[in-house]
């Protein structure tokens, strides 16, 4: 083997292409629907079907190892990362885009170990894309390496949001005033593609400056954080400060400037911490 997590790492890789066949089948079929934290915040049986199969499938091979994933906590189960060996799963991102048929979904399975991102795999599951990152070693896609974009000035960016699940006045007031803030300070556009993994993905890639977003989850960035830093990319705090993976907010770009820059020109958007619900 090639060093010690070899074996998860290929566990993670077949797992990611498993769930991803049984995703695209789904994505063109009828689907039941429920809602969560919000009327904007949705899963499906699919949700649920893939997240089981990752876990039981994981468990047989590591038993000793623990999990973070996005549907278990919702049923919930607490998001703690202990220096065990930890999964941190989103069996599908980009839900809502699922439920439309907007094709524009992805399964993230990220591993830490001792409270460290060892590795992050997130399949794109219609344009059947492989992301993976191990740290040390670099970030991929479909084989071919990842460098992020160069780009240090904010007039000259282009720069991915999510618009996360909360969409009371007061919340909806604050994210358009982000927006804007950026579109002030003459970035070229701002995209909302409805999948933060895949937003990362695409930042990580260099086919965008920037990424930010309040409200995400830490199933959405631990596979992603990895395979943005590999890719010789910046993932920080919206504060300025380092990454608390709990936090439930982000910045993240292809370089300190520009991720600062950012970080600088927006307001907090208050979603609580991931352990603490
Ligand atoms: C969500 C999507 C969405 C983003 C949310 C995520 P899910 O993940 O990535 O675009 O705005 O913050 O939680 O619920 O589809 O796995």
């Amino acid at each position: 083997a090639e060093g010690p997590w070899e074996e998860c790492f290929e566990l993670a890789v077949q797992l990611a292409l498993r769930a991803g066949q049984i995703i695209r089948k789904a994505l063109s079929e009828e689907k039941q629907v429920s809602t969560k934290t919000s009327a904007a915040d949705l899963v499906t049986e699919t949700d649920h079907l893939v997240e089981d199969l990752i876990i039981s499938e994981m468990q047989k091979r590591f038993p000793s190892h623990r999990f973070i994933a996005e549907e278990a906590s919702a049923a919930g189960a607490k998001c703690v990362l202990t220096p065990s060996p930890t999964w941190i799963i989103d069996p599908i991102d980009g839900t809502c885009n699922f439920v439309h048929r907007f094709p524009t979904v992805a399964v993230s399975i990220g591993f830490a170990v001792n409270q460290e991102l060892e590795f992050g795999v997130i399949y794109h599951c219609t344009e059947e894309r492989l992301y993976t990152g191990r740290r040390g070693r670099g970030a991929f896609c479909n084989g071919q390496r990842l460098r992020v974009s160069a780009e240090t000035d904010l007039s000259r960016a282009l720069v991915l949001t999510e618009i996360g699940p909360k969409r009371d006045p007061a919340t909806l007031k604050l994210f358009l005033s982000n927006m804007e803030r950026l579109l002030h300070a003459k970035a070229h556009g701002v995209r909302v593609i409805g999948s933060s993994t895949l937003a990362l993905c695409l930042l990580a890639s260099g086919a965008a400056d920037a990424y930010y977003q309040f409200g995400l989850h830490c199933w959405d960035l631990a596979a992603a954080t990895v395979i943005i830093r590999e890719a010789g990319g910046i993932v920080m705090d919206t504060s300025g400060g380092p990454l608390d993976l709990m936090s439930c907010r982000v910045v993240a770009a292809g370089t300190r400037e520009m991720a600062t820059l950012i970080a600088q020109a927006l307001q907090t958007i208050n979603y609580g911490r991931d352990d603490e619900k």
